[in-house]
């Protein structure tokens, strides 16, 4: 493998040549506590931190950042740490999709604009991670994603919590009158334990799954807890692993592939993971310049199974999961049908990295002749109410409605569905299909996770627990039931589903992958017709940028002008 000289690192064109613009770099350096022998030769890693004092999944990243620079300062590199919007899950409103374009801007552009030869993403909330990606992937420096990793599993009076998952569990226990104000308020204390992501299979643990399967991270590092020890481990090996690949130039165009996408989806289904995946996924690949489309995800859903037991498609959490063996036993049940040949960050192949992997718990990660699930984690499901579709989770729904017709009782937005809902006279049985529109790319804006709509409240006092469920918005990758997801296009954009109506009836079929809307072409025409576009909810600012630019959800709700056109050039350095 041929290295790079050090006149041939990006910095040198900083630092290391004799003009005044150097020497003003220089002299800042100096500036800064630095002297020539700190950055002479020597690769620049740029850490991407998405620690905040608002995100709680990142608590621990401040800390992981000097882990991370040990490891630079080991292996011979200049750490430098760059923070980056932390894209807080809980907290930012409306929805941090809305943002998850502006952290990929922001992280291309923090390492274009700087002397940065490799790049450090710290990141695990949720888009934290697919929004760090794409900006690293459009710039193109060698890059190891370290995943901030899983919480503690929950507790409240012995018995295990979920996040999300049993905050929606027990707010219906709530509603309908089965536990207290004072369970509620000890629920509230002890389901987020520690440091960390959520730590059942949401869009966290999935993404950072698939950032391992993709390559971009160190083998095993998606599995570990926040809280072990292990964790700053992995840390300071990333730090050292990154100053080799910058010599040896290993980028994410030479690491991702149309097989390691593949190999990514696969470990997707057998974890059971979130469908916010799906959307991801579709941008980081055309970041790459891989064709990829969500009916990928349905046909290797048929071949894979949900193998994790975890939540909330299974039993367990991610500390089990961890237990067990993490990502990489699961990865060696999956080797027959993995491209064992695809390379990743450490210079070895994925058959290399899982070689010698075993399963310790087989209840937690189950053998492909025994899987948890015979239906796949992501459905993907076309028909006129969704001509270029929708998508849904079988494993996290009640059985019944894999095939359902129902009429519809349809809400025009957030607000009128929240209002409904609460209402103990609405018409409403467990067979109606609850349907929300506005919710999407351009009409949330943002697709906020609103798709797990309620169950109304007069229905959860019967004991309903899940309804088929039909929205353009996404779900929470914690959330479970018949919801049907990232219908496109959307109804902001005139979509057939802003054409839906109360009274209405639709038709699934999952198992045919078909979604029918039962109101004739001719009534449709009419409809359309008489459909206005509501008024854009931002008139200014990024909120309308993001409106304006935002693909549907099966584009993967990148912005246009992101797409690869081409190189963007190196700034000119006078
Ligand atoms: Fe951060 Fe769920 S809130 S991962």
């Amino acid at each position: 493998m041929t290295r790079k000289a050090p006149e041939d690192l990006r910095s040198h064109r900083w630092l290391g040549v004799s003009d005044l613009r150097s020497f003003g770099h220089r002299a800042r350096m100096r500036q800064g506590g630095f002297d020539a022998p700190d950055w002479q030769g020597k690769p620049v890693i740029g850490i991407i931190n998405t620690w905040s004092d608002l995100n709680f999944c990142h608590t621990h990243l401040r800390a992981r950042a000097d882990d991370v620079k040990r490891g630079v300062l080991l292996g011979g590199g200049l750490p430098v740490e760059l923070p980056a919007m932390s894209l807080s899950e809980p907290f930012m409103k409306p929805t941090t999709m809305l943002y998850r374009n502006m952290l990929a801007m922001e992280t291309e552009e923090l390492l274009r604009s700087h002397p940065i030869d490799g790049a450090i993403l710290l990141g695990g909330c949720d888009k934290t991670t697919p929004g760090l990606i794409m900006g690293a992937i459009s710039m193109g420096l060698p890059t190891i994603f370290v995943p901030a990793g899983p919480q503690l599993r929950g507790n409240w009076h012995g018995q295990v919590l979920g996040s999300g998952s049993d905050a929606w569990k027990y707010w219906d226990e709530k509603r309908a009158g089965r536990i207290t104000e004072d369970d509620w308020a000890d629920i509230e204390g002890g389901i987020a334990r520690s440091f960390g992501t959520c730590m059942v299979m949401g869009t966290a643990a999935t993404m950072m799954a698939i950032a391992e399967a993709l390559g971009l991270s160190l083998p095993g590092a998606s599995s570990i807890p926040a809280a072990d020890s292990a964790h700053p481990r992995m840390c300071g090996q990333a730090g050292r692993r990154i100053v080799d690949m910058v010599w040896e130039d290993v980028t994410p165009q030479k690491i991702l592939s149309v097989a390691a996408f593949d190999n990514a989806i696969r470990v997707h289904m057998a974890m059971g993971g979130s469908t916010n995946a799906i959307i991801h996924a579709v941008a980081m690949a055309r970041r790459a310049g891989i064709p990829l489309d969500m009916n990928r995800f349905d046909q290797l859903s048929r071949e894979v199974p949900v193998l994790a037991n975890v939540r909330p498609s299974g039993k367990y959490l991610m500390e089990d999961f961890f237990y067990a063996g993490g990502l990489r036993a699961l990865m060696a049940e999956l080797k027959d049908v993995l491209d064992l040949s695809c390379m990743t960050v450490n210079g070895k192949t994925i058959g290399e990295n899982i070689k010698g992997a075993e399963v310790y718990l087989p209840d937690v990660i189950h053998p492909l002749s025994d899987p948890i699930s015979s239906e796949g984690a992501t459905a993907v499901l076309t028909g006129n109410l969704a001509p270029r579709g929708c998508v849904m989770k079988p494993s996290a729904a009640e059985k019944r409605l894999l095939r359902h017709r129902g009429k519809v009782i349809a809400f025009e937005d957030y607000n009128h569905m929240a209002r409904e809902v609460e209402r103990d006279d609405l018409d409403v049985t467990a067979d109606h299909i609850l349907v929300l529109k506005n919710a999407g790319p351009k009409g949330g804006p943002g697709m906020p996770e609103w798709g797990m709509l309620p169950i109304p409240k007069k229905l959860v006092r019967e004991g309903v627990r899940d309804m088929v469920r039909i929205s353009d918005a996404r779900m929470s990758g914690t959330s479970y039931g018949a919801c049907i997801l990232h219908v496109a296009p959307e109804s902001f954009v005139g979509g057939p589903l802003a054409l839906v109506e109360t009274g209405d009836e639709i038709e699934i079929d999952v198992p045919a992958r078909r979604i029918h809307l039962h109101v004739s072409d001719e009534e449709l025409a009419r409809r359309r017709a008489a459909w206005q576009q509501p008024a854009p909810r931002y008139p200014r600012g990024y909120g309308a940028l993001y409106a304006e630019h935002t693909g549907q959800a099966d584009d993967g709700c990148d912005f246009d002008f992101l797409a690869p056109l081409g190189p963007v050039p190196e700034p000119e350095i006078h």
